[in-house]
């Protein structure tokens, strides 16, 4: 029989303190949890879902960029939840991070903790992974679930082997000979009283020192195995699909609209009636589309501007970008306030700088 989880209010750490240092150039002015994928800030999806799930309170372990996270997301009133904010003075890992934030997550040892890493647009059932969560075995209480999925390469990822009866047997970050490719989805459930037992006021990784060590301790670690629409954000080619995603219907968000449309157009965007987007692309507030472009399975931020004939395809533009006219985009990655001249030439996967100027040669001036 499981324990009523109806008793305790449910509390979750996101931890959002990364640099997004695979996000560049997006991320040289903002943390990447605040990116617009589908048309919102990252973190709504997550903060929606947990309060979706029933989680009362949510505290975001913070960093990179600390001062940002508030201003957008507020203190959770629009979700009917309590949001905090915990800044760390500098970066004390994921576990650090969790352990940094122990005061805010109640007192009770045996309640429930959901940890999310803050980067991971997940459709799984977070409710029946807290039901999971709930179930005694062998006769004792679980100490940590993980949510696990099985990925086509695990290289990326914490590679996490179960045995039979789904008990972690083994936790390996980034290792280069995987030995299954069931990994790490970012998103756990902790007993209160782990949190307690991570040290403190030291940089601590939970993929690299503290699962290793429960695992080897014989803490009871269960993975919930479930293959949902999953997918880390945290490179532009994964940030653009996870917003087509969501706009197409591939992924769904309790932040957004059901997706089944060609493209999100805010009402504050300016499209021309002869240009073409589609393909889940994203046109934010303030950004313009001219004559005869096509915008095509890509992310237009705010004030983005793709001038006449230009095509943008699987590519981002940040903020205030522009797009001169004619230039053809593959998978690019526009950086804040940079400029392509018409005529300029760039080769797909191209990553412009904040404020750059291309010229017609494709050499940046
Ligand atoms: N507060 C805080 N402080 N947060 C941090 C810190 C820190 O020092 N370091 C990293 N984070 C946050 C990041 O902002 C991100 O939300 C999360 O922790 C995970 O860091 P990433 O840098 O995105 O890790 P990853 O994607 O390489 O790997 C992680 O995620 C994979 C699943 O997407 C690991 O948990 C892997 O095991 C996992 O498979
Ligand atoms: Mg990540």
């Amino acid at each position: 029989m499981s324990e009523s989880l109806t008793t305790v209010p449910v509390k979750a750490v996101i931890v959002a303190g990364g640099f997004g240092t695979r996000l560049l150039p997006l991320t040289t002015n903002r943390p990447k949890h605040l990116l617009e994928v589908g048309g919102v800030p990252f973190l709504e999806h997550q903060i929606s879902r947990l309060a979706a799930a029933g989680v009362a309170h949510v505290v975001v372990a913070t960093s990179y960029r600390a001062e940002l996270f508030e201003p957008v997301l507020g203190d959770g009133g629009r979700w009917g939840i309590r949001v905090d904010y915990v800044q760390e003075a500098a970066p004390l890992g994921t576990a650090g991070a969790i352990r940094n934030v122990a005061a805010a997550l109640g007192d009770d040892p045996e309640g429930a903790v959901v940890v999310l890493n803050g980067d991971v647009l997940s459709g799984h059932d977070l409710p029946a992974q807290l039901r999971d969560f709930a179930t005694p075995r062998e006769g004792r209480p679980v100490d940590v679930s993980l949510h696990l999925v099985e990925v086509a390469d695990a290289r990326a990822f914490g590679c996490v082997p179960t045995d039979g009866s789904g008990r972690v047997t083994g936790f390996t970050e980034k290792s280069e000979q995987p030995v299954t490719n069931q990994v790490n989805a970012g998103c756990y459930v902790f007993r209160r009283r782990v949190v307690d037992a991570i040290p403190e006021g030291r940089v601590v990784s939970v993929e690299r020192e503290t699962f290793p060590a429960l695992v080897r301790e014989g803490a009871l670690v269960v993975g919930y195995v479930e293959n949902a629409y999953w997918r880390d954000v945290g490179t532009p080619t994964a940030l653009v699909a996870a917003s087509r995603d969501l706009v197409l219907g591939t992924a769904t968000s309790p932040a957004v609209p059901a997706g089944d449309q060609r493209a999100r157009i805010d009402d504050e965007a300016i499209v021309d009636v002869t240009a073409r987007v589609d393909g889940g692309s994203v046109v934010a507030r303030d950004a313009t589309v001219g004559k005869a472009a096509v915008v095509t399975g890509s992310v237009l931020m705010p004030g983005a501007a793709v001038e006449a004939e230009a095509v943008i395809v699987d590519s981002v533009l940040g903020p205030r970008a522009r797009v001169g006219r004619a230039v053809r985009l593959a998978g690019v990655t526009v950086g804040d306030d940079a400029v392509l001249d018409p005529g300029a030439v760039l080769e797909p996967g191209r990553r412009v700088d904040c404020g750059a100027v291309v010229a017609a040669s494709g050499a940046p001036s």
